[in-house]
């Protein structure tokens, strides 16, 4: 497994490996890998030639008041895990090299940044962009795999992708979930125990709500009163939004259709986490 930290360096090897014939496949991550990141390390695996993890914890997509500093890292062990999937690169540049001082361009989709998470979020998406656009023209991969946890963000990276003409196959995988049901993420490491109890809401809000689809409740605004109903039975839970969206164009919906997505952020004390599912997929935990 090769590390490359320099930019210009990870261009060449891609230059190689493309006129070599390689398929080439990222995962782009911001590193502290749990068992979601390692999931689409393993579909990268299977479906390109060359497996590229890249690791950078990017300051442009976090607000001012957000976790970039104190954002958990621990770049040892997720060589040792990229190393076990069986990645062929693992690329990490710093900071300083992929913004160097003069660094001005952007790249931003509009419309569906404005909702959801970009709503509560304001810049983020357009730091997600850009480095995700930056990562591509450096790794110049064949095909990207993301989280379905981030939905909002699959969605725009797909939009991206498809108006700039990058030629790049965007991939969406399943979400993966603790045995609890609650969604992996590294920021479940700041809750406490108490906290990390009541983050079960959101998932059980999502079971409810799909018992009710599967019963045959088609009325948006009532599977969220119940969704909105349990997340308030837990005392340090605090909803951002809970919405059931259009799974494309993420605007909202008053009845629930197979393309219908139910989105939610709730805050756990300090922690915002967010979750979602199409209603008219089984939920399996
Ligand atoms: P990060 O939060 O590290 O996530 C990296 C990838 O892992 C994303 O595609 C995310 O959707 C996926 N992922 C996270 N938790 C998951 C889970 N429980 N199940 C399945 N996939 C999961 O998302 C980012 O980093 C950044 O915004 C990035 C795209 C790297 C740009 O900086």
């Amino acid at each position: 497994m090769q590390i490359i930290t320099s930019p210009a360096k990870m261009q060449a090897e891609a230059e190689r490996l493309r006129a070599a014939g390689k398929r080439i496949a990222l995962v782009p991550t911001m590193g502290y890998l749990h068992e979601g990141h390692l999931s689409l390390l393993r579909a990268g695996r299977s479906d390109g030639d060359t497996l590229v993890l890249s690791i950078f914890v990017n300051p442009l997509q976090f607000g001012e008041n957000e976790d970039f500093s104190v954002y958990p890292r621990d770049p040892e062990r997720d060589l040792e895990l990229a190393r076990d999937c069986g990645a062929d690169i693992v690329f990490m540049p710093s900071e300083a090299e992929l913004y160097p001082e003069g660094f001005r361009t952007y790249v931003e989709v509009e419309g569906l940044t404005d909702t959801l998470c970009g709503r509560s979020r304001p810049g983020h998406f357009r730091g997600v962009t850009t480095v995700v656009c930056k990562l591509f023209n450096i790794v110049k991969p064949h095909l990207a795999l993301f989280g379905k946890k981030d939905f909002q963000q699959l969605a725009v990276i797909s939009c991206m992708a498809a108006d700039l003409d990058m030629g790049i196959e965007i991939k969406g995988m399943p979400i993966v979930r603790e045995m609890d049901g609650v969604a992996m993420s590294s920021r479940n490491v700041y809750l406490d125990l108490e906290e990390r109890r009541q983050a079960r809401s959101l998932v059980e809000s999502i079971q409810l709500a799909r018992a009710m689809y599967k019963e045959g409740e088609k009325q948006a605004g009532v599977l969220l009163d119940r969704v909105r109903t349990r997340i308030a039975m837990e005392t340090s839970a605090r909803i951002d939004y809970a919405r059931i969206c259009h799974k494309d164009t993420l605007r909202d919906m008053d009845l629930v259709t197979e393309d219908s997505v139910l989105l939610l952020a709730v805050i756990i004390g300090k922690v915002r986490l967010i979750d979602n599912h199409q209603l008219s997929m089984e939920l399996k935990i």
